[in-house]
């Protein structure tokens, strides 16, 4: 029998998730947040869960293979990238004149070709959580970060002033296993694709 892996980090989007693995026969039998087991089986004995931090979800996927297939916007956590500033910046004007802002982001890459589309030049700073900081403590002039809800930006007195792109969580798949696994693949990918249609209605 043909078994499956499915990767994915605990928090939000696990919450967000459980409901399409439900509808999908794929309950996972522990709760990742009280269990400290990092392989939870599932109601499918040929299906487990590798609970994995969220950026590291591509690197697992993609081990044993090359490069992702995306077949499918699970339509779940929704949310936005943008450019965030104190609320007083003047940003508008710090862009205008050309001058070089600093920016800090978790999102490097994004935000380097965001910038460089605008022909913008910034100098990245990388962090790794906690964004909002960094233009509190004069570390940057600008954020790269996700808004959700916009009440993290609001309780640190930040404004949104570019955004960038519309974000939700995607299914991916090794394109190698794709191929020798498809027969197993194949029904589980239609059973999250219909289970998300259904959140979505
Ligand atoms: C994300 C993001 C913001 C917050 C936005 O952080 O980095 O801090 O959510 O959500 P809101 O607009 O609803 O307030 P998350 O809590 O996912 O943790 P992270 O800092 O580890 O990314």
């Amino acid at each position: 029998m043909t078994t499956l892996t499915l990767a994915l980090s605990k928090g939000r989007i696990f919450d967000e998730t459980v409901p399409l693995l439900e509808a999908a026969g794929l309950a996972p039998l522990e709760d990742p947040e009280r269990s400290r087991k990092l392989v939870i089986g599932t109601r499918n004995r040929n299906v487990a869960l590798l609970i994995v931090r969220a950026s590291d979800v591509p690197t697992y996927v993609e081990h044993g293979g090359e490069g992702l297939y995306q077949p499918l916007d699970l339509e779940i956590g929704r949310c936005r990238m943008v450019v965030a500033t104190r609320r007083g910046f003047d940003w508008t004007g710090s862009v205008q004149r050309g001058g070089r802002v600093r920016v800090a982001t978790k999102y490097v890459r994004i935000a380097r070709e965001h910038f460089a589309a605008k022909g913008m030049h910034v100098d990245l700073i990388k962090l790794y959580g906690s964004m909002e900081l960094a233009p509190l403590t004069g570390l940057a002039d600008a954020i790269v970060d996700l808004v959700d809800t916009g009440n993290t930006l609001k309780a640190n007195k930040l404004k949104a002033v570019e955004d960038i792109l519309a974000v939700s969580s995607r299914l991916i798949v090794n394109p190698a296993s794709l191929k020798l696994k498809r027969a197993a693949l194949a029904p589980l990918i239609e059973a999250l694709a219909k289970a998300s249609a259904r959140g979505g209605s």
